[in-house]
């Protein structure tokens, strides 16, 4: 499945985050965005631009210490980090981060891929390894329509509200009072503001958001509870989200947090757009936590020109060029100054995965979607964060 090949400017996000993503993409230079920027790739009668470089003598903090002041830094984590204590990742993650969330280990496909076939050693690894490093442990996530298999809508409404009492009680049971917060309910709405209808909608009715937040509350008494989901500045699903809060409210019913994906594009959405929403949010007086923050920097397929033929999906495969790496410190330097200015509103921010290398972006193409290289270094948007804590 390549995300390269879906049409629009939704298909290179992800094959979840969909949606009319395209807002705001205002300073998108053509050349960049329809694929034919020509620079550091393969092919094409471009000049090649020189390679960016990992810079030297970066600052002497991390991102925890840095950030400190306004908010936890955190990183999600697989098993290249977690089942390898002594690797060089484990030690990069320990050292930059003080907050993690298992990028897979903690989904039911990992969890009970069969029926009443419990696996946790991943999950448990990844406990571990962020309790033996005092990392905040942000638990993802309890119901998501994805990487969730299929015997478990193999039953009726009865049924399926026992399975996941059932599947959180078996977590509650395991990791009781080890998990700050728990991402409850992950992208139920589209970007328009309606119901996403997933199995669990089918199955369960339209009220199935709060019914699976209260049965959370009782299995996670102390832990924050989270709804999380893409695109949270699209106004549509903004508004919705923030009525969602108003009708938790007069029912009762906890939800403690909610969480901003940030899978955002080098060229969009445009921070302002981003702002309003955070804006809205922190008006609701809702603690808001940027959880899944990547920069995808590859091209849009075919996007000025549907029948280009020199549309080359993946342009930096041998490196990311120079001035293109420039744009990205710009861009993470953007996002993280407003995530300052909103620090009042917002606890951690998460970049979802250690390094490019790492990065789910990359589909079978070369992104460079985080802020440590291939390489384990830090990258330009790196030094660039740094500096923005401090503004
Ligand atoms: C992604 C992981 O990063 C991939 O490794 C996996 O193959 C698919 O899921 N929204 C979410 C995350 O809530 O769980 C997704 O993570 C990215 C989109």
């Amino acid at each position: 499945m390549l995300a390269f090949r879906r049409a629009g400017c939704a298909g290179l996000l992800s094959l979840t985050v969909l949606g009319s993503a395209c807002g705001g993409d205002k300073s998108a230079p053509p050349g960049i965005l329809d694929g034919n920027a020509g620079a550091g790739g393969e092919g094409g009668n471009a000049p090649r631009e020189p390679c960016a470089k990992s810079p030297k003598n970066v600052a002497d903090t991390t991102l925890a210490e840095a950030y400190a002041q306004h908010f936890k830094f955190g990183v999600a984590l697989n098993g290249f980090t977690f089942f390898d204590d002594a690797s060089a990742r484990a030690d990069l993650a320990r050292t930059e981060f003080n907050r993690a969330t298992a990028e897979n280990a903690m989904k039911w496909s990992s969890l009970e891929p069969t029926e009443g076939e419990y696996d946790f050693e991943a999950a448990d690894a990844f406990v571990e390894f962020a309790e033996a490093n005092a990392m905040q442990i942000h638990g993802h996530v309890l119901l998501w329509h994805e990487q969730v298999p299929d015997w478990v809508f193999e039953t009726d409404r009865a049924g399926l509200l026992g399975r996941l009492e059932q599947h959180m009680a078996a977590l509650a049971d395991r990791y009781a009072g080890r998990v700050a917060y728990w991402d409850v309910v992950n992208e139920a709405f589209e970007d328009d503001g309606s119901l996403r209808n997933t199995p669990w909608r089918q199955i369960l009715g339209d009220d199935y958001i709060q019914e699976v937040f209260a049965m959370a509350d009782r299995y996670f008494p102390d832990a924050k509870l989270v709804y999380n989901d893409f695109n949270m500045y699209q106004p549509g699903k903004r508004d919705r989200v923030l009525r969602m809060l108003d009708d938790f409210d007069e029912a009762g019913v906890r939800i403690d947090a909610i969480g901003m994906q940030a899978h955002y594009h080098l060229y969009f959405p445009a921070i302002e757009t981003i702002e309003e929403a955070l804006t809205a949010y922190g008006d609701a007086g809702i603690e808001v936590l940027v959880t899944e923050l990547d920069v995808n920097v590859l091209p849009i397929p075919n996007r000025s020109n549907p029948a280009d033929e020199n549309f080359d999906p993946d342009p930096y495969v041998e490196c990311l060029p120079e001035s293109v790496d420039a744009l990205v410190a710009d861009r993470w330097g953007e996002l993280l100054s407003l995530f300052v200015r909103h620090a009042d509103d917002i606890s951690s921010v998460t970049t979802w995965g250690l390094d490019d290398g790492l990065s789910w972006l990359n589909g079978d193409r070369t992104n460079y979607a985080l802020l440590f290289d291939r390489d384990l270094e830090p990258k330009s948007n790196y030094v660039r964060v740094i500096e923005v804590a401090d503004e």
